[in-house]
């Protein structure tokens, strides 16, 4: 439409004076596209029917951010920020219903910097998790980080989504390690822990950042591993006994000693109890067999490593190496892949009856899969308000299921009602009031943002926003009031904007 390229136009224009020609992409161009496709992680979201951004912009420094918020502002044109574009819902690059919007592609921002004698590093959000893991790798092995597995996760949305991996029990979520971000705010300012004010310090650590700006750069601590870390995956099948073995494990995981994790990948009839130990096998076999002897783990099962070497080994397989963490390129099988995700958390452990049954649905055709990551230790010490990420004490294990499906030859609709059928049978058993979800496995089909009067509703976003947050939902929106009044920066789940004078 004219409002739509005049938009665009004023844009451009205004872009022109602050930023190099080189690094601002509009559809006519033929690197606009790839562009746009590198980083999808999830192919539903790149149909023809997809609502795609007007412009690309791939800024180099933080004035290049900066520049394209003002004019973002100046010329009416909304943006949408990428870092690793995992999202679930893909709502860094495109959108739900019809709208014109740029995207801010933080891809080519993504130095990391570590500094191991304070065992402190600053990282980019454009860096994927895999670059900084590989750079803490190089500075020290005694030094690791606690966040996701996936090495090709952006360092931007997990970060303030919150963050949490095969370090949770020991060294709690990404964000209970940051200490400093960089934020540009919807007035263009350039901003740090003290400039930005506390609650909107508090509330990109969480509460998703492209609710309260565009997070250019992060500060963490890093972590003490030892020398040598203990890997292992025990695979049961139903006929050998998990359905009983995994009833077990939900009381045992949770209560182990903060330096043993296990989580289990429940597909089909097999139920894989996947393991990260902080110390030798000699230190963990006597663990397992006093405190879980059901799993029937026994020393063969052990693979011992660095820390470094147990993070391409646990996500990519064994024949991966250290250096295949710096790999950005999408594989042919994500990229044939769709998806769709959801989560629950258990707060109290599931009948052996329910988990024959789930047993059972699981292996229904177009199934999928649950990961059960168990909770207690650091990530439970945390208390609920302070951070925005409220799922803490009491909470067993976080599920996450997912399902999958080729688009090549399906259009995911029986895989996305298996979903969702499970996820309603699975109600009874899990959180209640709110039913707890994590914002960084987003589902929009927990709710979405009404706009009223061109500000999203406060009162609306409560149907997604207690389930992801409980009672934090209300500081955020707060925040959200102070940095950002006017609702520039939204998305179909950003926190709307809440002014107690109201
Ligand atoms: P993407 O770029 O899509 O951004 C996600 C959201 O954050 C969007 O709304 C975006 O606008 C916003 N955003 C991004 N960068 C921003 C910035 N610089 N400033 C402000 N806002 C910004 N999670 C987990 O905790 N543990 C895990 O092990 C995994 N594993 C995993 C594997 C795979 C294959 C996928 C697809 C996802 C995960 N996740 C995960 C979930 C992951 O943490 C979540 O999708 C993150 O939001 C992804 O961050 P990206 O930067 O990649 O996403």
């Amino acid at each position: 439409s004219t409002t739509v390229s005049s938009q665009q136009d004023a844009f451009l224009k205004c872009l022109s004076a602050s930023i190099p020609s080189q690094l601002v992409f509009t559809p006519s161009s033929a690197s606009f596209t790839p562009l746009l496709k590198f980083s999808i992680r999830n192919p539903k979201f790149f149909s023809p029917s997809t609502v795609r951004p007007v412009v690309i912009v791939t800024p180099t420094n933080a004035s290049h951010v900066q520049a394209t918020v003002l004019c973002g502002r100046q010329s009416g044109l909304r943006i949408r920020v990428r870092s690793g574009g995992h999202d679930y819902e893909g709502l860094s690059y495109r959108a739900v219903r019809s709208e014109p919007f740029a995207v801010l592609d933080m891809s080519l921002l993504r130095s990391v910097r570590v500094d191991a004698q304070s065992a402190t590093a600053w990282v980019d959000s454009g860096a994927q998790l895999g670059e900084l893991y590989y750079a803490i790798g190089k500075a020290s092995n005694l030094l690791g980080f606690p966040a996701g597995l996936c090495p090709t996760v952006g360092v931007g949305g997990h970060f303030s989504g919150g963050g949490f991996g095969m370090l949770l029990r020991k060294y709690g979520m990404a964000i209970d390690n940051v200490i400093d971000a960089v934020l540009v705010d919807a007035k263009g300012r350039l901003l740090n822990k003290n400039t930005m004010g506390s609650d909107v310090f508090w509330a990109i650590r969480g509460g998703g950042g492209e609710s309260f700006g565009v997070v250019v750069s992060w500060q963490v601590r890093l972590v003490p591993v030892p020398p040598k870390v203990t890997v292992f995956n025990v695979p049961v099948t139903a006929s050998q006994g998990a359905v009983d073995v995994v009833t077990r494990w939900q009381q045992v995981a949770p209560s182990l000693p903060e330096d043993l994790f296990i989580r289990v990948v429940v597909q089909q009839q097999t139920a894989s109890f996947q393991s990260l130990f902080l110390g030798t096998c000699d230190a963990l076999v006597p663990v397992m067999s006093s405190r879980f002897p059901e799993l029937r783990f026994s020393r063969s099962d052990c693979r011992e490593m660095t820390w470094i070497q147990s993070v391409p080994y646990i996500y990519l397989g064994s024949g991966s190496t250290v250096e295949d963490l710096l790999n950005r390129s999408n594989t042919a099988s994500v990229l044939s892949t769709g998806n769709k995700a959801t989560s629950d958390y258990v707060r109290q452990a599931i009948p052996r009856a329910t988990w024959a049954s789930i047993f059972s649905q699981l292996a229904q055709p177009n199934a999928g899969l649950m990961i059960l990551d168990p909770y207690g230790g650091q990530i439970a010490a945390v208390p609920e308000a302070a951070t925005p990420y409220p799922h803490r004490a009491g909470v067993l294990y976080n599920i996450q299921y997912m399902n999958f499906w080729s688009v090549a030859t399906s259009d995911g609709a029986v895989q996305t009602k298996w979903i969702r059928d499970f996820y309603a049978f699975m109600a009874p058993h899990v959180s209640a009031n709110p039913r707890e979800a994590y914002f960084n496995y987003r589902d929009l089909d927990l709710g979405v943002n009404v706009v009223v009067g061109n500000v999203s509703s406060y009162q609306a976003g409560m149907v997604w926003g207690q389930k992801y947050f409980k009672g934090n939902y209300q500081r955020l929106a707060m925040a959200k009031a102070q940095i950002d009044p006017d609702d520039y920066f939204r998305n179909e789940q950003s926190v709307p904007p809440f002014a107690m004078s109201k």
